[in-house]
């Protein structure tokens, strides 16, 4: 059967009703992103670069593409997230918060074919590997947008109020 984000979706949200969801998640995202190239060819080149699929009180679903040369501001989401990549590299670096500010802990990529997991209280910024677009799917388990979560100036290190508006203002070129 060819691929769809539709299938993928429910199959997600089916594995969240599972006793242990985050391991049933881990296993549709795995199973999907084994053959990226599926994926691959039912996301257009254009449109949106972030797209919610679903989104309850136990899981919000996003595709997320990231551009080369740009780089994602700090944030946390207070969630725990599955990223599943399927093109490119998606690199974090996770910080935590410190007396004198953030303080880098280690540096992760999903490349394609990759599940990785980001604790709770993960902060992170996001650049990507390589000159292509990063192409992932990211599953949090709990309602991200419902959330009241922090972004980091990247000039301050200052902790605002998560918005889009923010988060839009604070990309900088990498
Ligand atoms: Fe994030």
């Amino acid at each position: 059967m060819a691929f769809s984000f539709d299938t993928l979706v429910s199959d997600i949200r089916q594995a969240a009703k599972a006793p242990d969801a985050e391991a049933a998640i881990r296993e549709v995202l795995t199973a999907a992103v084994a053959d990226p190239a599926p994926l691959i060819a039912a996301t257009p080149e254009d449109g949106e670069d972030e797209i919610l699929y679903f989104e309850d009180e136990t899981l919000s679903i996003w595709r997320c593409r990231f551009h080369p040369h740009e780089a994602i501001p700090a944030h946390e989401h207070k969630l725990k997230v599955l990223i599943a990549g399927y093109a490119g590299g998606e690199t974090s670096a996770l910080y935590r918060r410190g007396p004198g500010g953030l303080e880098h802990i280690e540096t992760v990529t999903a490349r394609a074919g990759d599940v990785i997991t980001l604790d709770r209280d993960a902060i992170h910024t996001v650049t990507t590997e390589g000159g292509a677009p990063s192409l992932a799917i990211h599953v949090y388990l709990g309602p991200l947008t419902a959330l009241q979560r922090d972004l980091f100036d990247p000039e301050t290190g200052a902790a605002v109020a998560f918005s889009m508006e923010s988060f839009e203002a604070m990309k900088r070129p990498v």
